[in-house]
């Protein structure tokens, strides 16, 4: 299993071009099920995740083809309504091809995602959804197996609470359901209004998406369309919390403040120097120590469960004590004790980590159980005194693209360990 062994103590100057954004592109490549023409996708991050996502289609039948960053989906044929086990366990967003095959197809059998490291995560908002869309839903042995012989149809559908998945899945399963359908207390991420791009350039009726309600009118079919997938939003903020950490002067290119939501205030107010460019953001630490900041973790536009872990390496060399509230996941703090193992201060009791900033972080062997996680170590090693061996690299190649390649070329003494 790869390391990547990182020495700390150089600041971060230069320039890096941020990707297109993994959770928006798993989506609309799921889109490419719901119609029998090509669907081109560019700025499509190369990542573990959106491999194991075309293992999967092409199960389901989808031609696929990349040259550099621009993926050509063609789903003319699909020749299997079946995820299975395998190819759906490693990935929560396999998932969502449950929808397209179900609204394309009639019928669709496909393995439930399971637990993951950050929580129980269940899918009960997906089925649901479905459900009123007169969908039959059954469950046999790990799989959900869902039919809807006659089509789909509209259906209002109120959300308890704020689903990013399910309201993905639900535009996917609505755009070819007879009628209108209706999504109330609709997620907000960016990636939702992406997503409806993307279906509305291959011909769907979407309007509200970005906003809490989602108007959904069927069509007969989609056709071809062009779509460019979105900046990532977590790559963005992880690279400004890595100037936070490292020091130094950063202009992330291709890449837009407004995604960030309540992140890009929250940083400024650590004493982070963030100036809107032509083609990006700039980013300088205007303190020699950040200054001590509360979050807490919300649906978009609050501050991302997804920057959180690496929020958190920032605030373990802040001054002052932090707190960071976690209200989207139950179990993700693991991050925790291994940033304890460089010497930070922090202290979990249920959804809240009190951090005490300490003055240095020192290099330790570390590991984490998932993605952002693992980049919270990334960032907190490149502040730290000596050398910190990141195990388990692979969680970081699920989801941020050439990541040692982008931060050595800012100065970073950041190397790839092969074994
Ligand atoms: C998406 O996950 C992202 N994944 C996550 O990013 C992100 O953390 C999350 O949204 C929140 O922003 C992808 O887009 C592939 P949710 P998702 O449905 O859609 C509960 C990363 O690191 N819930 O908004 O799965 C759920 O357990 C990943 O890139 C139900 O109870 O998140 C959670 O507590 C990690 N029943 C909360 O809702 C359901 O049917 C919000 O989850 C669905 C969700």
């Amino acid at each position: 299993m790869d390391k990547l062994a990182i020495i700390g103590g150089r600041p971060l100057f230069g320039e890096i071009a941020i990707s297109g954004a993994k959770n928006s592109a798993l989506k609309v490549m799921a889109a490419s099920l719901l119609s029998d023409e090509a669907l081109t996708l560019h700025n499509v991050p190369r990542l573990a995740d959106v491999d194991m996502l075309l293992r999967l289609l092409a199960q389901h039948g989808v031609d696929a083809s990349f040259e550099g960053s621009t993926l050509r989906l063609n789903a003319k044929t699909i020749t299997s309504t079946l995820a299975p086990y395998d190819l759906v366990r490693k990935m929560r967003a396999s998932f969502n091809v449950l929808g397209p095959l179900l609204a394309r197809e009639g019928a669709a059998k496909v393995s439930l995602p399971g637990g993951c490291a950050i929580g129980a995560r269940p899918v009960d908002l997906h089925l649901k959804a479905l459900e009123a869309m007169g969908a039959s839903v059954a469950l046999d042995e790990g799989y959900v197996i869902a039919e809807a012989p006659s089509g789909l149809h509209g259906a209002e559908i109120a959300f308890p609470f704020v689903s990013v998945g399910a309201t993905e899945h639900t535009m996917l399963a609505a755009v070819l359901a007879r009628g209108e359908t209706v999504i109330e207390n609709a997620a907000r991420e960016p990636e939702i209004a992406d997503l409806a791009d993307c279906l509305n350039a291959m011909g769907a009726d979407i309007s509200g998406a970005g906003g809490t309600t989602i108007r959904v009118t069927g069509v007969d079919r989609l056709h071809t369309a062009e779509h460019r997938v979105l900046p990532d939003r977590i790559e963005t903020g992880a690279y400004m919390m890595a100037v936070g950490v490292a020091g130094g002067e950063l202009t992330l290119t291709e890449t837009r403040g407004e995604l960030l939501g309540a992140a890009l205030p929250a940083l400024e107010e650590t004493g982070l120097h963030i100036e809107e460019t032509e083609t990006g953001l700039r980013i300088r630490k205007t303190t020699d120590r950040l200054h001590a900041m509360d979050i807490v973790t919300e649906p978009f536009p609050g501050f991302p469960t997804d920057l959180q872990a690496q929020f958190m390496a920032m605030m373990a060399t802040a001054e002052g004590v932090s707190t960071i509230k976690e209200t989207i996941f139950e179990n993700r703090f693991m991050h925790a004790p291994e940033l304890s193992r460089m010497g930070a201060q922090i202290s979990v009791d249920g959804e809240t980590a009190t951090v005490r900033g300490v003055e240095r972080l020192k290099g330790a062997p570390v590991m984490a159980t998932d993605l952002r996680a693992s980049m919270s170590l990334v960032i907190a090693a490149l502040g730290a005194e000596g050398q910190t061996m990141v195990n388990r690299v692979y969680h970081l190649d699920r989801g941020f693209e050439r990541l040692e390649e982008k931060l050595a070329q800012c100065g970073a003494l950041i190397e790839r360990v092969k074994e």
